[in-house]
């Protein structure tokens, strides 16, 4: 019985987000933030530095919640840190369609 709750948390876990989308604002202060912040190392044109490439191309080989993951949790070992005091999951969720060419 316990794995089949399981199941629906991960069920959830994976289709619940996406329906708040930040409101205008923010989403523009999240575009300010990827050219500003993340581009510091992934480069203002996304094409990489300290950070790796993060194109739509590049991130193609990613799950959403794979990249949501990375933005919210960091690569421990690399340079890449955690944002998730910054940002909220829909946040993470918006900027990882943001670079994957899915919202503008
Ligand atoms: C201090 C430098 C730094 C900043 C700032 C930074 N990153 Fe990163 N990021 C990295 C590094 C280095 C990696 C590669 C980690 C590895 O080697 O696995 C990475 C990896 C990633 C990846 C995985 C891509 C891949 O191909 O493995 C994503 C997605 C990502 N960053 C998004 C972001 C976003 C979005 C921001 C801004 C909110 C951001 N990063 C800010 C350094 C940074």
């Amino acid at each position: 019985m316990a794995r089949v709750w399981g199941y629906w948390a991960v069920f959830f876990l994976f289709t619940a987000p996406a329906l708040a989308d930040p409101s205008p604002a923010r989403q523009a202060e999240l575009r300010d933030m990827v050219s500003q912040d993340c581009g510091s190392c992934h480069g203002m044109t996304r094409k990489g530095g300290l950070g790796s490439p993060l194109l739509a191309e590049e991130l193609a080989k990613f799950s959403l919640e794979a990249i949501v993951e990375t933005i919210l949790e960091g690569r421990p070992g690399t340079p890449m840190p955690p944002w998730k005091t910054m940002l909220s999951r829909d946040d993470a969720e918006w900027i990882a369609r943001y670079l994957m060419g899915e919202a503008q």
